[in-house]
């Protein structure tokens, strides 16, 4: 696990951003999950602007999202909406490489496996994502894995339905078993809500039921702000 911390929150989406693009270089096609929340999307941002844009070939990414809230596509609160919206709407993404989840239909158990069909026929089976972006809630949450709730203790499905206990309603996520086996897995943390939160989760007691995001393993990047960082005894290697 390697930690990178930046001074501001526009640095940490800079690095983001020079992150995506190196990545993306590598390897064609080339598989992302999205994060829905505001972290990823100031990030989304500047990958649409005129900065990074023209660096990448948008034609040979596959776009996934590493969960979705159950809500139509239009909906506020769509993390297809605020990634489309605020990126892939202004580039050059063939149609056929956005797989969104339709959480729009009725029957929540089909779209989880239209979903999981979707992943296993672009990605082959297991799943093997190159890149994952992922946030982390002040509670310790990622994606839509919450604290104690039932989607943690998936270890077959490579996507399940999740209830949110705070907001009411349901998620959909990918479950550990697929973010676990990704090429990649970057954390994007910034601001001071997330401190307390990011020292349990990267410096406490090892507890993935009350801290979801420590369920996360392999190949990962946190990439942090000086904010986020604050309550951390070791905040990784500072990128001026
Ligand atoms: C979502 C995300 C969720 C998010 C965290 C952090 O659907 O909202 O998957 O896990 O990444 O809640 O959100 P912020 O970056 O907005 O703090």
């Amino acid at each position: 696990m390697r930690i990178k911390r930046y001074s501001t929150p526009k640095e940490l989406s800079h690095a983001g951003a020079a992150l995506f693009c190196e990545r993306v270089t590598e390897e064609k096609p080339f598989s992302v999950a999205l994060s829905g929340g505001s972290t990823p999307k100031a990030l989304y941002y500047l990958l649409s602007s005129s900065v990074y844009r023209d660096k990448i070939d948008w034609s040979q990414i596959d776009f996934f999202w590493g969960d979705e809230r159950g809500v139509p596509p239009e909906h506020y609160d769509s993390n297809f909406r605020m990634a489309n919206e605020v990126m892939l709407s202004a580039l050059p993404v063939p149609e056929n490489r956005i797989h969104r989840f339709e959480a729009e239909k009725p029957d929540l158990n089909n779209v989880v496996s239209e979903y999981e069909s979707n992943l296993v026929t672009i990605l082959g089976d297991p799943p093997i994502i190159d890149l994952v972006l992922l946030g982390m809630g002040s509670d310790g949450h990622t994606a839509s894995l919450f604290p104690h709730s039932p989607a943690l203790e998936e270890k077959n499905r490579w996507v399940t339905i999740n209830p949110h206990g705070q907001l009411g309603g349901h998620r959909y996520t990918l479950t550990y078993p697929t973010l676990n086996q990704a090429k990649e897995v970057v954390f994007l943390v910034s601001g001071k809500a997330k401190a307390n939160a990011l020292q349990k989760v990267l410096e406490g007691e090892k507890n993935p039921k009350e801290l979801p995001a420590q369920g996360i393993t392999g190949n990962i990047l946190w990439m942090i702000d000086e904010d986020a960082a604050s309550k951390l005894e070791n905040g990784g290697e500072f990128i001026q």
